[in-house]
């Protein structure tokens, strides 16, 4: 039994409306929608979204952007290759396709930070292209409904699924008598994933795709998609200094690439020296120097604990021999701490200091 037109009528009856990239076919804003919500939920997208059309209304002016610009509107978002990848494909459609994206989901496939699956997306919200998604949702709803077993890892099961994605994907003829069938069918998948066919206790009872189903048939829907083999990920850790001085804070800002690229972060010394050879090492001239509590941050490769150091320095001179690059170092006011892109866990450190009066 095919799911293309039980789930369109279940989108279009009760899939999510309203939102706000869902009332254009501007390739850029939905393109933009689409890479925020790669890995973040469509609640904490919105603001970040609003915020970023505003100040950044069309491909062109963010392709213009200075990158320090972009980065500041993603701080908080997280996954900051995107970011990157973001402004990089902005550039190379203004240089290459004359300012307009490429009109079909190949061409988008092409360009910096879109993968197949949100090529196609973006293909079928804007073109109406009868293209095949596949992103976390629509793997477990169609292991679902499928019952595939395997490991979800596997070149195997992704290929499986993305056979099966293609062939339910609305026929020619569905699209000639329903021109925006690709629209709602798309959104569908995505809708269906991220509210009934959840990962935890699935809603089979009120399931649009229900009769089909093989796991649900089976009594499978807890078993299916088989979990993904957990990563064990490496350990590493890092002390970052607060050298405060009158209302100011040092920052560093990140090489462009690798880890936080192009963000505001603090200056960081190996946390084998102690927090006195730590401050000697980064050339600041500390006076009482307080040890916080340690934390955790997990990337994607690997997992960070963070030794944060809190200092109030007799002078913001950095000795000359220092080995951190100055040119990439400066005193804030902590009125602006709020205007810069900073990584997640440093703007939560900063911000619980402040909220303790422990800045100044
Ligand atoms: N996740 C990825 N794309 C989405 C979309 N268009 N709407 C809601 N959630 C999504
Ligand atoms: Fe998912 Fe249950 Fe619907 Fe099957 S019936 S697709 S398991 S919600």
């Amino acid at each position: 039994m095919k799911i293309a037109a039980p789930l369109v009528a279940w989108q279009r009856s009760q899939g999510r409306q309203g939102l706000p990239w869902q009332q254009t076919r501007d390739p850029y804003r939905v393109w933009l929608s689409e890479i925020m919500l790669q890995q973040t939920q469509v609640t904490a997208v919105i603001p970040y979204y609003q915020k970023f059309l505003a100040s950044f209304p069309d491909v062109a002016s963010l392709a213009q952007a200075p990158s320090e610009q972009v980065m500041a509107h993603w701080a908080g978002l997280g996954y900051y290759a995107r970011a990157r990848n973001l402004h990089a494909c902005a550039q190379r459609v203004m240089q290459e396709w004359a300012g307009n994206f490429p009109p079909d989901s190949a061409g988008l496939a092409t360009l910096p930070g879109i993968g197949p699956s949100t090529a196609a997306a973006i293909a079928a919200f804007c073109y109406g292209e009868r293209a095949a998604i596949l992103d976390g949702n629509v793997k477990r709803v169609l292991s679902r409904y499928f019952a595939i077993d395997g490991d979800p890892t596997t070149r195997a099961t992704e290929q499986k699924l993305w056979q099966l994605a293609r062939s339910e994907v609305p026929s020619a003829a569905q699209l000639r008598r329903d021109p925006m069938v690709m629209t709602a069918y798309t959104q569908g998948q995505m809708d269906l994933g991220a509210t009934l066919c959840t990962r935890a206790r699935p809603q089979c009872k009120i399931c649009p795709l229900q009769k089909g189903c093989l796991a649900y048939a089976q009594g499978r829907t807890d078993e299916l998609p088989w979990p993904r083999t957990k990563k064990i990920l490496p350990e590493r850790s890092t002390c970052m200094l607060i050298a405060c001085h009158q209302n100011k804070v040092l920052l560093q800002r990140r090489p462009d690439s690798g880890i936080w690229g192009g963000l505001w972060s603090l200056p960081e010394f190996d946390s084998g020296l102690s927090p006195q050879d730590g401050c000697a090492y980064l050339g600041v001239s500390v006076g009482k120097i307080q040890s916080l509590s340690a934390f955790l941050h997990t990337f994607t490769h690997y997992r960070l604990t963070i030794e944060p150091i809190l200092a109030h320095v007799r002078s913001t001179k950095i000795s000359a021999d220092t080995r951190i690059d100055m040119s990439q170092s400066e005193w804030i006011q902590i009125g602006q701490l709020s205007t810069l892109g900073m990584p997640a866990p440093v703007r939560k450190l900063l911000d619980g200091l402040l909220a303790d009066h422990l800045l100044r």
